[in-house]
């Protein structure tokens, strides 16, 4: 049996995979990146291979991909997380045909062509607007843990009108809302509704074609897939792997690597 990792450190998170060659997950593991990002690579690594039940010798190929993915040191070789959500998206989802990948610092949309070629994808300026981040900060002036804000956003019944997802100013305006006798679970709708909207107009800056499959930490956030799932009007495909998808991905262009001896386009890394 051959065995293949994928590291994608990202802004926030650090996710790492196993898969054999039959293409199963053996072993994964999720950590925060901080500010030692190479370190970040270097712990998520060996977790995921022990939960594996393997030792590293038996990794014969190692992607990095994600923010940090040159961090990936002991990786052999790095792939853009846009190329590896769509492929971890693609061998999940088949039909898929847009990806919406929503992280700490980045919301990407991705369309996707046959065998989850990228034909064009397109991503938030450098601020954090309407992301993971934003909605942590929503959490954290709420008083509520980051695991609360989705399950208390679907209880919103009058759901707030935010003028801005701009980071800076969340908390102020979630305290004003506050100060004014809103309900916090009405507040958590509108924080909602309004990264939706941010997402939605960025996704159609690359077309938005079904199946849409949405991947990265926030789509673990029910609030988040409701509030997408009813602009759009469609279903997403969430899968319990959302948050390591671009591991995956990783792993799976590792397998091709070596059990295909594939070379990897330019345009990939
Ligand atoms: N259980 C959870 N419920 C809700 N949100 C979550 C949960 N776990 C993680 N998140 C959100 O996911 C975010 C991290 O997602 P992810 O790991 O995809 O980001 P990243 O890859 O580090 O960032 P980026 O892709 O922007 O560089 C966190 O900011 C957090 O808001
Ligand atoms: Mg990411």
């Amino acid at each position: 049996m051959i065995y293949a990792s994928g590291v994608d450190v990202g802004s926030t998170q650090t996710k790492a995979v196993v898969m054999n060659s039959d293409l199963k997950i053996l072993g994964r593991s999720l950590i925060p990146t901080g500010a030692n990002v190479s370190r970040a690579a270097e712990k998520a690594f060996p977790l995921a291979v022990a939960e594996a039940g393997l030792t590293a010798q038996d990794i014969s190929y190692v992607v990095g991909t994600g923010y940090g993915r040159y961090k990936v040191t002991f990786g052999h070789s790095q792939i853009t997380e846009i190329s590896c959500h769509a492929k971890g998206a693609h061998y999940v989802y088949p039909q898929t045909r847009t990806v919406i990948d929503m992280g700490g610092q980045d919301t990407k949309a991705i369309r996707l062509g046959d065998e989850a070629s990228v034909l064009d994808f397109a991503m938030n300026d450098k601020c954090a607007a309407g992301t993971g981040r934003f909605l942590a900060a929503a959490a954290e002036v709420a008083g509520v843990s980051l695991d609360e804000v989705g399950p208390l956003s679907l209880q919103a019944t009058k759901p707030v009108r935010l003028t801005t997802v701009c980071t800076v100013f969340v908390e102020s305006d979630v305290m004003s809302y506050l100060a004014q006798g809103k309900k916090l679970e009405d507040i958590l709708g509108g924080v909602h509704r309004a990264i939706a909207s941010r997402t939605i107009s960025l996704a159609a800056r690359v077309g938005i074609e079904p199946e849409v499959t949405f991947t990265g930490g926030v789509s673990r956030n029910v609030g988040m897939v409701k509030a997408l799932e009813e602009k759009l009007n469609v279903k997403l495909n969430v899968s319990p792997e959302a948050h390591f998808m671009g591991a995956i991905g990783a792993a799976l262009f590792a397998l091709e690597k070596v059990l295909w001896k594939k070379e990897l386009s330019p345009e990939l890394t």
